[in-house]
């Protein structure tokens, strides 16, 4: 294809603003898809994402349009992930184009993540055109929000484009003016290959399907390339376009979009950011912006049956083929048994791989309470890296390091107060704050990633109504007064409860989780001291009372057949019991204390 007739880019769109539904009324009117074949949301198609209705995987599709001009174009469409979680791939397809359609709902106007994502769009020089979408509906607003995008973008309010992706009215306009106002790639055809890795997942029966944006150069069939990142080399057995079936072509040019087969089993063999060059004339630079996915959050996962272990172990070894941010090794808990601490990039990946573990491979799991990654310097000199609160170091520290992150909250502006309330009990702090038109505002913080992970997006949208939104993105790490809090039944830690908070928290922290779990825990045949502890020393305590447990007391004298019942019926319960030193503790209690509400 000639480059000056290609067009790469992506739709920037808040979840459920409409860019499925956009994609979708653009293959249709393109006549990429048949009217009958088209069910709704072509695009999405994992269950999960389209239970969630979100999009976690990218993908391109290509469509040929006839302009105004009567020249017809190759426009190709990459699809970005929506989620916090998955910012680095967003960052990887912005950079496979050269514009972005902004799409924002004219009920709604813009929120924080599409802003967050629009600033990326600006930095990596892509030509932005903004759309309003659903102006059908009666709640729409188009002048007001036409306004607000102006001034953030800073072009004209009639520059804004209205559509509606539901009925299709403004989108063949929206077409034409991706042609003329997008830039076409360019590239220099005689140079040895590079091609950018955006996007890479893995399909049952043909392997890892990688897709790709060629920079320089070609690629063709039957080629060897190499991955520059760690010079591993591959044959590409299929090279294609996606339209929106996989269709095979003889090669990919400069600015094309498509996907390659090399027959790599494990997405981590093929890494989103990475340059692809050919075996024979390779290229001697990288393209820019490659990055490791690192995890950021992590929890321990366990089967709640112990038999399922080696069920868990299979899953998540088949997750990781399609996963390559999904980390996890073999763990040990005294109150879970056995699991595996894994590491994700945020809370909703994890939300997602335990969603699939359970839905896909029917297992029925318990997860500890999320914690992010602390450094340790300690006095001697040496340094830990603490991934797991159990596994943090005894001895004189130095020095505690945590994950902070940069945070932009959107909202309309009567909520302010409850926004700095809500983050000032998180730690934050405001780094600034504008309004983007009369009634809403955008605020700038710091804060503790350890405190926002968890519950703090909850907390932000009932403190809110509903209204806030938020995006973030870590910035290094600072330096923080926090402790380990344990908690022990009869003077034993029980390691699934070890949590590292700040000092000014600890109390708080100790105090619930005893009491919780006074509460769980039946009462044994002696006393029961449960306790929050920092080191040595005890910071709250309860105490569960002594009982004489006689399962047989009810039954009187005779009936041999009632009584043997009952006794199984007790050993049925043992199973489900652990022990803590002497303290039986059935398993519920551990899976209450440990969920959220
Ligand atoms: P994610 O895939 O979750 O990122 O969402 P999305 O941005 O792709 O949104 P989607 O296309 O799924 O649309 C969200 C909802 O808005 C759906 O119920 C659509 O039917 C509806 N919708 C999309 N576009 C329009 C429109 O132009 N008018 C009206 N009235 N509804 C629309």
């Amino acid at each position: 294809t000639d480059p000056a007739l290609i067009r790469n880019f992506c739709i920037i769109a808040h979840i459920d603003h409409g860019k499925s539904t956009l994609a979708d009324r653009m293959l249709q009117i393109t006549g990429v898809v048949e009217d009958r074949q088209m069910r709704a949301q072509y695009l999405d198609r994992m269950d999960i994402e389209r239970e969630r209705g979100i999009t976690i995987k990218s993908q391109a599709v290509r469509i040929p349009f006839t302009a105004l001009d009567d020249k017809t174009y190759t426009l190709d469409l990459i699809d970005t992930p929506g989620h916090v979680d998955f910012t680095y791939e967003v960052s990887r397809s912005l950079a496979a184009c050269e514009g972005a359609v902004l799409l924002v709902d004219a009920a709604q106007g813009i929120e924080a993540q599409t802003l967050a994502n629009l600033y990326m769009a600006l930095e990596n020089d892509l030509t932005v055109i903004p759309v309003l979408n659903k102006i059908d509906l009666p709640a729409a607003q188009p002048e007001k929000y036409a306004e607000e995008i102006a001034g953030i973008i800073g072009c004209d309010p009639s520059d804004v484009l209205r559509v509606s992706a539901k009925t299709g009215q403004g989108v063949e306009e929206l077409l034409n003016e991706i042609v003329n106002q997008i830039p076409a790639p360019v590239g220099d055809a005689d140079a040895p290959a590079r091609a950018m890795i955006f996007d890479s997942v893995y399909d049952t029966y043909r392997g890892v399907v990688t897709y790709v944006r060629v920079i320089d150069g070609k690629l063709s069939p039957r080629e060897r390339i190499q991955m520059m990142s760690t010079r591993a080399s591959h044959e590409i057995l299929e090279i294609g376009v996606s339209s929106p079936e996989p269709t095979k072509a003889g090669g990919l040019g400069v600015g094309e979009v498509g996907y390659i087969i090399t027959g790599v089993k494990d997405v981590r063999q093929s890494k989103v950011g990475d340059t692809i060059t050919a075996l024979n004339r390779p290229a001697t630079e990288m393209l820019g912006g490659y990055q490791e996915p690192k995890p950021m959050v992590f929890s321990g996962l366990y089967p709640i049956e112990g038999t399922d272990y080696p069920v868990l172990r299979d899953a998540l070894e088949k997750l990781q083929l399609n996963d390559a941010a999904l980390v996890f090794e073999p763990e040990t808990s005294a109150a879970l048994g056995f699991g595996f601490r894994c590491g994700f990039l945020g809370l909703l990946h994890l939300e997602i791989t335990r969603a699939r573990l359970e839905r896909e491979f029917n297992l029925d799991l318990i997860s500890t309470a999320p914690n992010v990654i602390y450094r340790v310097d300690m006095e001697d000199g040496t340094e830990h890296v603490v991934t797991n609160p159990s596994e943090f170091p005894s001895g004189k520290i130095a020095a505690i390091y945590e994950p902070m992150v940069k945070a932009t909250v959107l909202s309309p502006s009567d909520h302010i107060g409850q926004i700095m309330e809500l983050c000032q009990e998180r730690r934050g702090d405001l780094q600034g704050m504008d309004y983007l038109s009369e009634d809403r505002v955008e605020m700038r913080y710091t804060l503790p990633m350890a405190e926002i992970v968890f519950d703090f997006f909850d907390h932000l949208k009932s403190r809110t109504k509903g209204y806030a939104s938020l995006d973030y993105e870590p910035t290094g790490e600072q330096q923080a007064d926090l402790v380990k809090v344990d908690i022990l039944l009869q003077g034993e830690a029980v390691d699934a409860f070890s949590a590292i908070v700040h000092k000014d928290k600890a109390y708080t922290y100790g105090v619930d989780m005893t009491k919780k779990l006074r509460e769980l825990i039946p009462r044994q045949q002696f006393e029961v001291p449960i306790q929050a502890a920092i080191g040595a020393r005890v910071i709250a305590r309860e105490n569960i009372r002594a009982i004489r447990k006689d399962v047989l007391a009810k039954c009187y004298g005779g009936d041999i057949s009632r009584k043997r019942k009952l006794l199984e019926k007790q050993k049925e319960g043992k199973k489900r019991m652990k022990m803590v030193g002497r303290v039986e503790v059935p398993q519920e209690a551990f899976i209450s204390a440990l969920s959220t509400d």
